[in-house]
């Protein structure tokens, strides 16, 4: 079996790590606003700042690649790959500023109105993610973010101004990005918990009301437009026991159920599942939980599941011991022996993606789309200008293989948009030098370059991919 013809080939990429314009047309500032890079290479990690000092440091995402104000150029470019989808997202700071106006920002929503009709011109469709990692500062400093049931109505509001406006032109929705490493320690920020330290109820009281504020949008947007499709996102890091001991089995399927499943489960099925009302129950963790906040879960299902896919990793039962930890975007297991890593140490499994395609649609049976997937590498630029990234190419050959593989074991996948379509920022390390793209951006990690784009080798080979609808790999 081949991919179906209306498969959704495109690509991925987040308003905070490519538009730059941080503080332009009336735009406020997000939490990523307030990240300084961190380097692989000099091993430094990114810097949160209270107070943004641009004086003194460099801030990758107040330019980032500038997309703000070369979007058409890039648009241009993607329609020139085909692409049927482009997967991007709002801004919230740019349309509400503070986060808590009654008002939109009209210079903003303007701005999107633009980019849309831009991509209706070559006939790509947005897939818009409502919140990928961008709250507006504010709400985290005044309200500590989502732990404050008043953000869940900024949300809305927000979410809902969306909708109107757009209703005509965006069909696809994602309410928040990653919403899963809200379950994680280091992954409070993305909440706006950055004031103070916080217990684990409070991480997850500000967890469930994502999972309200969600909900919300769905109610409504499916009010305001009967045909949108509005899904969950993911990060799906798949997990194996690293031996068939059963100690390490059994805590694979622990971590898996809280780290994987339990976010799926609310957002798709409409209730916690009963191993994280245990595991609150066993650690004295006190979310207030209504019987309203059960209806709305269930009345605010998702139309359809997407997630990122970069690794996998194994699990032991003594992974706190290890020394053999693998790199990852905030999570790290143990190594695989039969696995390759990226140059940031991320494995990269082709087969596990089959293996969790099949593993996600055999629990939801919803339709699925791989919303990132991609290989963070170092690219080189020859003396005539030409960048031959033939290790990108084999990445995704590998994998495209292995979701046509999964399509033919019956998973009902519906689009594959590839991380980081033209070179960003990193999420993790704010570095530049971390690409993705098929379209290379000249800038480099301290701000230096002059932002044109070039077309990569895999630009023309993922070109032929759609054309080909996945046959010519
Ligand atoms: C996902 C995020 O975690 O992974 C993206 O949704 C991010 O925003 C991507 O960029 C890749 O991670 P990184 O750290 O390599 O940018």
């Amino acid at each position: 079996m081949s991919f179906p013809k209306n498969f959704l080939w495109g690509g991925a990429t987040a308003a905070n790590q490519c538009e730059g314009a941080w503080n332009e047309d009336g735009k406020g500032d997000s939490i990523c606003d307030h990240n300084r890079a961190g380097s692989r290479t000099a091993n430094t990690h990114r810097t949160f700042d209270l107070e943004i000092d641009t004086d003194q440091y460099y801030y990758p995402s107040h330019t980032g690649i500038d997309s703000y104000h070369r979007y058409k150029e890039d648009i241009a470019l993607f329609a020139e790959m085909g692409f049927k989808v482009y997967r991007m997202s709002i801004a919230w700071s740019r349309i509400f500023p503070n986060g808590d106006e009654e008002t939109p920002n009209e210079a903003g929503l303007q701005f999107y109105d633009e980019v849309f009709d831009e991509l209706a011109k070559y006939g790509i469709e947005p897939l818009v993610t409502i919140s990928h990692f961008e709250l507006p500062f504010h709400l985290g400093k005044t309200y500590d973010g989502f732990l404050d049931k008043r953000t869940i109505s900024f949300y809305e509001n927000y979410a809902t101004t969306l909708f109107e406006r757009y209703k005509d032109k965006v069909k696809y929705w994602l309410t928040f990005n990653e919403i899963n490493f809200g379950t994680m320690d280091h992954g409070k920020r993305i909440n706006g918990l950055f004031n103070r330290e916080y217990t684990e109820t409070e991480q997850y009281q500000a967890l469930h009301n994502v999972f309200l504020a969600s909900a919300k949008a769905v109610v409504a947007g499916h009010k305001i437009n009967p045909d949108f499709k509005i899904g969950c996102m993911l990060a799906y890091i798949t997990m194996y026991p690293k031996t068939c001991r059963p100690e390490d089995v059994l805590k694979t399927q622990q971590i898996n159920e809280k780290f994987n499943f339990f976010c799926g489960d609310v957002q798709v099925k409409g209730q916690y599942p009963y191993f994280m009302k245990r595991y609150f129950e066993k650690n004295n963790i006190q979310v207030e939980i209504t019987e309203e906040d059960k209806a709305l879960l269930k009345a605010g299902t998702v139309d359809y599941y997407t997630f990122s896919y970069y690794m996998t990793t194994c699990i032991t039962d003594d992974l706190e011991k290890r020394n053999d930890k693998t790199g990852g975007n905030l999570f790290g297991g143990v190594s695989n022996e039969y696995l390759e890593t990226s140059d940031w140490g991320w494995q990269i499994d082709p087969i596990g993606l089959r293996y969790t395609l099949n593993q996600i649609y055999s629990r939801y049976e919803v339709p699925l789309m791989v919303v990132e997937n991609g290989l963070g590498a170092f690219d080189e630029v020859e003396a005539n200008g030409s960048i031959n990234d033939d290790y990108r190419i084999d990445y995704f050959k590998q994998h495209i293989i292995e979701m046509e593989k999964a399509i033919d074991d019956g998973v009902d996948l519906i689009g594959y948009t590839p991380w980081g379509c033209i070179d960003l920022i990193s999420a993790g390390t704010g570095e530049m030098s971390k690409r993705y793209g098929f379209i290379y951006v000249d800038r480099d990690d301290e701000g230096n370059g002059t932002l044109d784009r070039s077309r990569k080798k895999s630009f023309y080979w993922y070109k032929q991919v759609i054309e080909s609808n996945g046959e010519n790999l």
